[in-house]
């Protein structure tokens, strides 16, 4: 499975305090913990010696320690202490699979297995906007979504539910058309690998917090990795506003995912709370349509028992799907 050895984000960095957390990727459990320095670590979330789950245990000192017989266990992995056997030196053995825990954009990034890969935004194009200074940046989440990745990337693409689902926010029944725009897949070795769908337009009544007046909003989109997307979009009738959103999925099983919101807007004026609140808004609109879709599993073979129909307004989920299938993903679709 192709997924296990891309990084997926599984936190926020300011949810891993000084007591393990417990996360779950790809349908398997994981503790994470700080040491003394405040490095993060994961290992799978079962004790080597009896199975108990590791973040059921305590943090002492930076090392994790199991909540059955107390054995600790170092940020290495190394198992340092047997409480049972005071002096006794545990063998490599006995000690766990770390990962290392990758942070960027207010998460912590783990890959399961395999050389630990570049994140899907590390190449400074497909999320450019974090690194933009005149843009102040708003890590909104997590939401809990019972469905799958693919359905949620697919939902984050779509433009032509903006006039019925956000209706009188980010479209309106007088405005359903969805004008013509361009859709890309790079190759991988391209400068922009993944799906690029650009020149996309929408007329939103009320495209951003700020937005005083409806307006025509020029819309890019792209896919640099599976289970990641990025927006941006810039409403012609603020001229200069111009806000990204990368939205950043941790496929929990098939059908269970963790979502955030990575926002980098030209708004300094609004709090934290109204920005996310605004944010929070549009998605609660789309949460109970994205999880009432059946199969929940996107539909992406041939051997799928459904097959769906598609109209040319939804070129970015075509071209997202074919970019799926030449990549290999197999989580969360069928
Ligand atoms: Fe973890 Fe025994 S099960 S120390
Ligand atoms: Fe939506």
């Amino acid at each position: 499975m192709i997924e296990l050895n891309l990084p997926h984000p599984v936190c926020a960095a300011s949810a891993l305090t000084d007591q393990p957390l417990a996360v779950r990727l790809l349908g398997q459990d994981w503790v994470l913990w700080r040491d003394e320095a405040g490095l993060p670590h994961a290992a799978p979330d079962q004790c080597p010696h009896r199975g108990a789950r590791l973040s059921l245990g305590r943090v002492c000192s930076g090392q994790l320690q199991c909540p059955y017989h107390g054995w600790r266990f170092a940020g290495s992995g190394a198992c340092t202490q047997v409480p049972a056997l005071p002096g006794w030196q545990p063998p490599a053995s006995h000690g766990l699979a770390t990962r290392p825990l990758t942070a960027a954009h207010g998460l912590l990034w783990l890959q399961p297995q395999g050389d630990v890969q570049a994140l899907p935004t590390a190449d400074g194009k497909a999320f450019a906007a974090e690194d933009d200074a005149r843009l102040r940046k708003l890590l909104v989440g997590p939401c809990e979504v019972a469905t799958s990745a693919p359905r949620i990337v697919e939902n984050f693409l779509d433009l032509a539910h903006f006039s019925t689902v956000h209706a009188g926010w980010l479209g309106d029944a007088d405005h359903a058309e969805v004008p013509a725009y361009t859709v890309q897949i790079n190759l991988a070795d391209s400068a922009q690998p993944g799906v690029l769908a650009t020149g996309c337009q929408a007329w939103q009544p009320q495209s951003n917090r700020l937005s005083t007046e409806g307006s025509w909003v020029d819309y890019d989109y792209r896919v640099p990795a599976p289970f990641c997307a990025v927006l941006e979009k810039a409403p012609q009738a603020q001229g200069g506003y111009r806000e990204s959103i990368a939205l950043f999925i941790c496929p929990q099983d098939e059908e269970h995912c963790r979502v955030w919101f990575r926002m980098a807007v030209p708004d300094f004026a609004s709090t934290d709370e109204e920005l996310a609140a605004f944010q929070m808004t549009i998605f609660l609109q789309d949460q109970p349509v994205l999880e009432s879709q059946r199969p929940r599993r996107l539909p992406l073979t041939d051997a799928a028992p459904v097959q769906e129909v598609h109209c040319a307004a939804d070129r970015t989920a075509m071209a997202y799907r074919r970019y799926l299938r030449e990549q290999g993903v197999s989580f969360g679709v069928q």
